[in-house]
């Protein structure tokens, strides 16, 4: 049971900061993860061998996967290919040259829950497709450059919003981050869109939660698939995400998600970022 801090009148959980070093940890061990995926996306690789990688080194680790088991999912990751939006389920497709691909990894360590995604690419990156993966990398980036005690859920949503839609992309907005620590997905929903509702969310130091905004190249509507996870693009465009698990602190925030080699974004580069 979730008993740590207190709640706030939004339902939202403030842990103490004893509780960071939980979210530390956890946050750790998925990026370490998924900065061993990143030699894996090649063409010819599926997705099933990449989440086979993924569930054994989280055993390897002592960890548990957050999603098998999850509302039934099966799998130790999601992985979301070109116009899938996310919750891509792993399978025997293989990976075709200029392929993208988000991959979304929750671990539990501890008890505490370690949730990021990042983007990859099988072989030679495509423009169009590198320009959205930039776009939505410095989404996230600019989401997290609003948090700190005193700001609100709704500045997060338009600085994102803002921006994508700037560059003449758009965010999804069927799907969200969301609270997490000792559990999976708590309140609030964080909306990557601007709501007059979110500007009445005002951030508090020791709120734990997810940033993971998905832009696409075309409109933002999706659809399930007959699967009831995989989320498409409606008009089959190109969608990209990015997700990390963040702390409120009291000048700003943590990311508890960053790859410690520093390949958080260009994952299929061997360069630092
Ligand atoms: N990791 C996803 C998130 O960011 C949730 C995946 S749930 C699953 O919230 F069941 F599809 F794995
Ligand atoms: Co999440
Ligand atoms: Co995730």
């Amino acid at each position: 049971m979730d008993t740590r801090g207190r709640i706030t009148k939004d339902g939202i959980r403030i842990y103490e900061e004893a509780d960071f070093a939980g979210m530390r940890a956890a946050g750790r061990q998925v990026a370490e993860i998924l900065d061993l995926v990143a030699p894996l996306v090649q063409p010819g690789v599926t997705t099933a061998q990449i989440d086979d990688f993924i569930r054994e080194e989280i055993r390897r680790r002592g960890l548990i996967s957050a999603t098998i088991g999850y509302k039934g999912y099966q799998h130790a990751s999601c992985i979301s290919i070109n116009h899938v939006v996310c919750h891509g389920i792993p399978g025997p497709k293989a990976l075709q040259d200029g392929d993208i691909t988000n991959v979304d990894v929750t671990v539990i360590a501890d008890g505490w829950y370690g949730d990021s995604s990042r983007m990859y690419v099988a072989g030679k990156l495509p423009r169009k497709a590198e320009r959205l993966i930039e776009v939505t990398h410095e989404s996230l980036m600019r989401g997290i450059a609003e948090v700190k005690p005193g700001a609100t859920f709704g500045d997060i949503g338009r600085a994102i919003q803002t921006y994508v839609e700037a560059q003449r992309m758009s965010v999804v907005r069927d799907f969200c981050g969301h609270g997490l620590g000792l559990v999976f997905h708590a309140p609030p929903n964080v909306l990557h869109y601007h709501t007059r509702n979110a500007d009445r969310l005002i951030l508090e130091e020791g709120m734990f939660f997810t940033i993971e905004p998905m832009v696409n190249l075309g409109r933002p509507e999706t659809k399930t698939l007959a699967d009831d996870w995989t989320a498409v693009t409606r008009d089959k465009s190109l969608s990209a995400q990015y997700e990390h698990s963040i702390g409120v602190t009291a000048t700003g925030c943590e990311i508890f998600t960053l790859s410690p080699a520093g390949r958080f974004f260009r994952t299929w580069e061997q360069t630092a970022e």
